[in-house]
């Protein structure tokens, strides 16, 4: 999908995709605008979408990623595309700081794009249903850390948490809660089928890794620590990796686990299919008091359903 702004031509070509033989064609060639009027023409033509190059996709996030504060305040774009070009921009941002392995510059994309987030969120009413219909739902764990971390505001704030602080804190704790998946390896990651005792023992390890590889740091609170650490443990005390109970649990873990679960089984995982939104609500809430939470479950449940 291509995201146009006003403030710099598009730097890659734009297709639109013809009707009856869905052929793409040409729309308009890179650095040439598109004005409002030619958006006007399109809307009275029907077209919705236009279309860019797969090769040309990387030149169009950093595109993307220059125009960021122009594109979220651009009143003439709906507020569901703007979060989902915020969504793009950060799915991207931590792709390329966590692939350097250097936890500096992932702890400071986290910050910069947390608080966009929340800003973003602050300014404009959005309706959660609407969030998850633009988010990518393949569980990469960019895609998924980018949208648990929005899922995180969202029920942060109907739960009641409002300073502007803490709800950064908490998209940014969110960004990195997976940091420690980093470290195993992609042919657990991705492999299709169940995993063997051994692997899912692997897969267990992230919280501590990812704890790990954060506790040190100054600009990191206990809070968003603890979001990495307990992001896995159970109100029933059968989580991972100690096994602590309830109010043990860190709210923000606690709020996080609810959000981790609903993307986990939203997304197309390379086993199974993605769940409709009414499925997963209702399996969350036959976890509800066990393995999560009630009140978060039920605020989230509220959130999601039409
Ligand atoms: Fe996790
Ligand atoms: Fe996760």
């Amino acid at each position: 999908v291509a995201v146009l702004c006003e403030s710099e031509p598009n730097s890659v070509n734009l297709y639109e995709r013809r009707r009856g033989d869905g052929q793409f064609v040409l729309y308009r060639e890179r650095n040439i605008p598109v004005a409002a009027s030619d958006f006007e023409r399109l809307r009275a033509r029907g077209v919705t979408h236009l279309f860019i190059a797969a090769e040309e996709q990387s030149e169009h996030q950093s595109f993307l990623r220059r125009n960021l504060d122009a594109l979220l305040n651009n009143d003439n774009v709906p507020v569901s595309q703007r979060f989902q070009v915020l969504n793009q921009v950060t799915y991207a941002a931590l792709r390329d700081s966590f692939a350097t392995d250097d936890t500096d510059q992932a702890v400071a994309t986290a910050t910069t794009m947390g608080s966009t987030s929340v800003d973003f969120l602050a300014q404009n009413d959005v309706v959660a249903r609407d969030l998850f219909s633009v988010l990518r739902h393949d569980y990469h764990t960019f895609t998924h850390s980018a949208n648990v971390s929005g899922y995180c505001v969202v029920l942060a704030k109907r739960l009641g948490i409002a300073n502007d602080g803490d709800l950064k804190a908490i998209a940014t704790g969110a960004l990195l809660h997976d940091i420690g998946k980093l470290q195993i390896p992609n042919a657990i990651l991705s492999k299709v089928g169940p995993l063997t005792e051994i692997e899912f023992d692997v897969v267990k390890r992230h919280p501590i890794t990812g704890f790990n590889k954060c506790c040190d740091r100054e600009d990191l609170s206990w809070e968003q620590l603890m979001i990495v650490y307990q992001h896995h443990e159970k109100c029933n005390g059968g989580g991972y990796p100690v096994g602590i109970m309830q109010a043990e649990i860190h709210e923000w873990a606690r709020i996080c686990a609810v959000v981790d679960v609903f993307d986990a089984l939203t997304s197309l995982r390379p086993y199974k299919p993605a769940r409709r939104i009414a499925d997963a609500l209702d399996y969350l809430l036959t976890q509800s008091g066990k393995a999560l939470d009630a009140e978060m479950v039920s605020c989230w449940n509220d959130a999601m359903r039409p």
